[in-house]
C-alpha cells in the first residue's frame, strides 16, 4: 500500500513512519512520497535521510486553505503516487471537498488531543490551560468536518500534578510517534 504524508513542520511523525517501516513495523506500507507546503520546512530533510521523495509543493496565495489550480496541482502530484493512504502528519491547511472526494476513505490526520475535545490549533496548550487530567492523541479520517471525521485509534497523556506544558506535549508527541505507525500498519493489513 502506497502511502503520501502531507506535513508543514517539523516532520517527527513523519519521520517515525519512515523509521517505522525501515524497521519492519509498518506492514505492508510503503511510503512513497513526502509533500510539504513550505519551502523552509524541516520535514523536506526526509528525503535526503531516508532517500524518499520529498519536496515543496506551491500551495498558491492563501494561508491556511489549498484552493482552486493549486488544489489541483496538490491533487495531481498525490494520484500520481497511486496512493492507499494519504497522511496528514502537521499539514497545517484546511483540505477542502474536491481534495478529500479526490480520495475516498484514504485520508487520514493525526491530532494531538483526544478528539473530541480540543479541536483546532494549539490543541496541548488547550487541554493543558482547561486543566483536564488526561489528554492524549488521536488518528482519524479526514472529513470536511474539521477534525470531526471518524476516529480510528487514540492514546491517552495523563497529566500530572506540577505538569509544565513542555513536558506535557513532550509525552504527548511521544503517544503520536507510537500510534500513528501502528494505526498505518494496520490500515495496510500488515
Ligand atoms: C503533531 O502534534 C500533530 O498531531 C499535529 O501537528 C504536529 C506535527 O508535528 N497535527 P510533526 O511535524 O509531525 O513533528
Amino acid at each position: 500500500m502506497n502511502v503520501v504524508i502531507l506535513g508543514s513542520g517539523k516532520g517527527s511523525n513523519a519521520r517515525r513512519l519512515l523509521e517505522a517501516e525501515r524497521d519492519g513495523g509498518l506492514g505492508r506500507a510503503r511510503v512513497t512520497a513526502v509533500f510539504c507546503d513550505r519551502t523552509e520546512a524541516p520535514i523536506l530533510q526526509l528525503g535526503k535521510d531516508f532517500g524518499v521523495e520529498a519536496r515543496f509543493l506551491d500551495p498558491g496565495p492563501y494561508r491556511t486553505k489549498l484552493t482552486g489550480e493549486w488544489e489541483a496541482a496538490y491533487i495531481d502530484s498525490i494520484e500520481a503516487k497511486q496512493p492507499g493512504l494519504v497522511v496528514l502528519a502537521g499539514f497545517m491547511r484546511v483540505v477542502k471537498k474536491p481534495f478529500i472526494r479526490a480520495f475516498p476513505g484514504k485520508i487520514i490526520n493525526i491530532h494531538p488531543s483526544l478528539l473530541p475535545s480540543f479541536k483546532g490549533l494549539n490543541a496541548i496548550g488547550q487541554a493543558f490551560d482547561y486543566g483536564v487530567r488526561i489528554t492524549g492523541c488521536t488518528v482519524h479520517y479526514v472529513t470536511e468536518d474539521i477534525d470531526g471525521g471518524p476516529i480510528i485509534d487514540q492514546e491517552a497523556v495523563r497529566i500530572e500534578e506540577g505538569d509544565t506544558l513542555e513536558a506535557l506535549e513532550a509525552r504527548v508527541h511521544a503517544a503520536e510517534h507510537r500510534l500513528l505507525p501502528g494505526v498505518v500498519a494496520r490500515l495496510s493489513g500488515e
